[in-house]
């Protein structure tokens, strides 16, 4: 079994453990090799393994290849958990493009800023943009926040990290982690 996580040394660091920890191979895309290593080294080597794709989705042709050597190396990947800042636009795209040629379907789990469930925006949902990946089970995972003591808060990293976990587990097209609602109480 073969996993993928963009961003998987950060605030969904625990998400590649998990994986590992549940027998994956776990490509983990970042660019800085200390935290790729450090996470290598904390994944028990009696479960899956980690394995670190050390480069920058910036670099479209760059991370295409990565994954393209991760794949030919591990397998097809069947689960993608996918962490990529708003300074990329199409590195999500090029990612499902890619998974979309595999002979195996993947569930791709996007992880989006709460921005998109701003009720101003025109739409509250990343999904319309996949729906041409056929072979692709698209699952959007949105981080809201928490209310608490007549306010609110941003997510914890272990926050964060738990809900996706959870919405691997739910398998739901759409999860929200904490609320987005009402969107005037955002922090
Ligand atoms: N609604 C919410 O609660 C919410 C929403 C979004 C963010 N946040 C918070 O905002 C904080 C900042 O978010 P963040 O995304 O900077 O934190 P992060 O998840 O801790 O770090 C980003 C991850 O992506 C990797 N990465 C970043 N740029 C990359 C690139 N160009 N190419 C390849 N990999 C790259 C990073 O590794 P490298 O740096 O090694 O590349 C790291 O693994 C988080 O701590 C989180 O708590 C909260």
């Amino acid at each position: 079994m073969h996993a993928v996580v963009v961003g998987g040394t950060g605030m969904i660091r625990d998400v590649s453990v998990f994986l590992a920890g549940k027998g994956y191979d776990v490509t983990v895309v970042a660019r800085n090799h200390q935290r790729l290593n450090s996470l290598v080294n904390d994944t028990p080597s009696a479960e899956g393994s980690v394995h670190p794709a050390q480069v920058d989705y910036h670099d479209g042709d760059a991370f295409l290849k990565e994954m393209e050597r991760a794949i030919s190396t591990y397998g097809p990947i069947q689960l993608a958990v996918v962490w990529i800042h708003s300074t990329a636009p199409e590195a999500p795209y090029k990612l499902a493009s890619l998974l979309d040629q595999s002979i195996e379907s993947c569930d791709y789990f996007h992880i989006i800023g709460s921005s998109v469930a701003d009720p101003s925006r025109d739409s509250t949902s990343g999904i319309e943009g996949f729906h041409r990946f056929k072979n692709l089970r698209y699952h959007e995972v949105i981080l809201g926040f928490i209310l608490e003591n007549d306010g609110s808060r941003w997510l914890t990293h272990q926050e964060i990290s738990q809900g996706v976990i959870d919405a691997i587990h739910s398998n739901r097209t759409t999860s929200i982690v904490g609320v987005v609602k009402p969107w005037s109480k955002k922090p």
